[in-house]
C-alpha cells in the first residue's frame, strides 16, 4: 500500500518515479522469489519496494554512503534478509555477478554515466539469465535541449543537440529513443516497450502542485496516459525501455 506524502520532496519523487515503479512492478506481477540485481541502485529506493514484493535484490553501487544509506532504509522497512548491498562499478560487473544467474537487472540512471554504454549493455545480458528482463531507464536528450533552451543557456542547448554529452559539463550521457534501441539490438536485447517519463513533471511550477487539491494525481495520471504515446516522447526528461535477452 502507498505511504501518505507528506513532504514536498516526496511528492516530487513520487510523481517522477509512479509510472517507471508501475512498469516495474507489473514486471514482477506474478513471478515468485526472482533474482533482481539493480546496478546503481543508490539508496534502494527501488531496490526496497522489489523486496518488499518478496524478491532477492542485490544492489551493486560504487558508492559506500549510498550502500549505507541503502542498509539503513532495509532494516527499517525489514527486508534486510532479502537485499544485499556491494560495492562495485557497472563496468566490472561480470566479476561481481555470476554469468547468467539474474531474472531482472534494474539500470536507472547509470547507462549515461559509464564510458562505454554498449559495453555495459553487453554485460548486462551477460549476468541475465536466458529471457531475463532488463528494466533501463536514461535520460532522454531532446528533453534535455528543450530545458537549456528554456533557460536562456542558448549555446548549451546548441552542443547538446549535436553530441550525446551535456554541454554543462555535467557529464552525463543522454540518449534519444532510437540510439537506444539501436544499442540494445546491438547487444542482443528484443525491445517490449519504450515509455516516456517525466513528459510534464519538469516543466510545471511546485507552486502549482499546492494550488488544486488533487493536482498531484492528476499529473501522475496525465505522466501514465502520455508514457506510451510516441508524439510525446521527445519531451520525456527520461525513457524507460523494457527488453528481454
Ligand atoms: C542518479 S543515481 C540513481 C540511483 C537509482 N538507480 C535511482 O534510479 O534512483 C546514480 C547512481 O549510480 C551510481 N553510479 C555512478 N556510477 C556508476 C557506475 N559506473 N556503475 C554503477 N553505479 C554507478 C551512483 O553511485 C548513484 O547511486
Amino acid at each position: 500500500m502507498e505511504r501518505p506524502l507528506e513532504r514536498p520532496l516526496e511528492r516530487r519523487a513520487s510523481i517522477r518515479t509512479a509510472v517507471v515503479w508501475e512498469a516495474v512492478s507489473a514486471l514482477l506481477d506474478g513471478a515468485e522469489g526472482q533474482r533482481v540485481l539493480d546496478i546503481g541502485g543508490g539508496t534502494g529506493g527501488f531496490a526496497v519496494r522489489v523486496a518488499e514484493l518478496g524478491h532477492r535484490v542485490t544492489v551493486v553501487d560504487p558508492s559506500p554512503d549510498a550502500l549505507a544509506a541503502l542498509d539503513r532504509r532495509a532494516r527499517e522497512r525489514q527486508v534486510e534478509n532479502r537485499i544485499v548491498g556491494q560495492q562495485g562499478d557497472l563496468a566490472g560487473l561480470d566479476e561481481l555477478v555470476e554469468e547468467g544467474s539474474v531474472d531482472l537487472v534494474l539500470c536507472h540512471e547509470v547507462l549515461g554515466l559509464v564510458d562505454d554504454a554498449e559495453a555495459a549493455l553487453a554485460t548486462i545480458g551477460r549476468v541475465l539469465r536466458p529471457g531475463g528482463r532488463l528494466s533501463l531507464l536514461v535520460s532522454q536528450r531532446h528533453a534535455a535541449v528543450l530545458a537549456r533552451a528554456m533557460a536562456g543557456h542558448f549555446t548549451q542547448a546548441r552542443d547538446l543537440l549535436d553530441g550525446p554529452v551535456d554541454g554543462a559539463g555535467a557529464g552525463e550521457r543522454r540518449f534519444t529513443a532510437e540510439e537506444l534501441e539501436e544499442l540494445l539490438a546491438a547487444t542482443g536485447f528484443t525491445v517490449s516497450d519504450v515509455h516516456g517519463i517525466r513528459v510534464f513533471a519538469d516543466l510545471v511550477p511546485s507552486t502549482l502542485l499546492d494550488l488544486e487539491p488533487g493536482a498531484i494525481g492528476g499529473l501522475i495520471d496525465l505522466e501514465r496516459a502520455v508514457a506510451g504515446r510516441p508524439e510525446y516522447r521527445t519531451t520525456a526528461a527520461q525513457l524507460h525501455v523494457l527488453a528481454s535477452h
